[in-house]
């Protein structure tokens, strides 16, 4: 059993990696195993609903310069996960949101129950 952790915040040692280590220690007590990745900081590209994943069908975004790709191919690895965001105005961080519409949309089969 792996739980994949997604620090969805900008600033990579702030609260909402705080919270994570947290979560991930509780998780790693009860035999759990856990991967804790950050986001970045750097531009993340929204979703174009250009549709080229679902024509493919190889779970990949066309834009390939951040990490949407490399936590699609992690998620597959994984059967549970946490994502962790500051609160920016009432909602999750804009670059966190950017990369969950194109992380769901084109790798959505490797975030389900398996
Ligand atoms: C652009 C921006 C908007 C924010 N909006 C809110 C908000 O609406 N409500 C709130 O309680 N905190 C808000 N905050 C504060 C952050 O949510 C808070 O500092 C959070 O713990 C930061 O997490 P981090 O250390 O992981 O980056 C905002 C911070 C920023 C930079």
């Amino acid at each position: 059993m792996k739980v994949l952790l997604i620090n969805g915040s900008p600033r990579w040692k702030g609260n909402t990696n705080r919270a994570l280590e947290e979560a991930a220690a509780a998780l790693e007590a009860e035999g759990v195993e856990t991967e804790l990745v950050w986001i970045g900081n750097k531009e993340i590209r929204g979703c174009i609903a250009c549709g080229i994943c679902g024509k493919t069908g190889e779970k990949r975004c066309v834009f390939a310069e951040d990490c949407c790709n490399e936590l699609i191919a992690k998620a597959a690895e994984c059967d549970g996960f946490i994502v962790g965001s500051p609160v920016y105005y009432a909602g999750m961080a804009g670059l966190l949101r950017a990369l969950m519409d194109r992380m769901f949309y084109a790798g959505g089969a490797n975030f389900r129950f398996k």
